[in-house]
């Protein structure tokens, strides 16, 4: 099941991800915005961020203007992992060496076809493991108060 939500600027493009998504025969849940009045994307963000962080959702994806606001949201909740991507090349590495858990992307930097690729990537790839599974556990390290400059 992936997440899904925006902000108002962000609602056309996430219409055209649920196209995709059900092009390719994916379950999905749309945490809102469902309307173009003018929204706040943090509250949407993170709706979308505590299905994924509670596992009712295994990936999510956020549209709003650039994307950015709406990932800083959802990476205020513990356990995710969520990354603004405009290119496949960043989509597919957020994924082989990053585990990104969710996929923001911004309506007004991406157009309907490269959004869609980039989705596509990123919904395909699996994480790698290895080195890269320490350098996650890192970051998830930091996020549950641990100091890892003083070691
Ligand atoms: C809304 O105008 C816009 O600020 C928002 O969608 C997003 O781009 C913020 O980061």
């Amino acid at each position: 099941m992936i997440a899904l939500a925006s902000d108002h600027a962000g609602l056309p493009l996430k219409k055209e991800i649920i196209e995709l998504l059900e092009s390719m025969n994916l379950e999905y849940k749309d945490y809102g915005t469902y309307t173009g009045e003018s929204c706040d994307y943090a509250i949407f963000g993170q709706k979308a961020a505590n299905a994924v962080a509670s596992c009712e959702c295994e990936r999510g994806i956020l549209c709003c203007g650039t994307g950015i606001g709406i990932s800083l949201a959802a990476n205020k909740t513990k356990g995710i992992r969520c990354v603004v991507c405009s290119d496949c090349f960043s989509a597919k590495m957020s994924r082989e060496h990053n585990n990104a858990n969710m996929l923001a992307l911004g309506a007004r930097v991406v157009g309907g076809e490269l959004a869609r690729m980039i989705v596509e990537i990123w919904l395909t790839t699996e994480f790698a493991g290895g080195r890269h599974q320490r350098r996650v556990d890192q970051i998830m390290a930091i996020e549950a108060g641990e100091d890892l400059a003083a070691k």
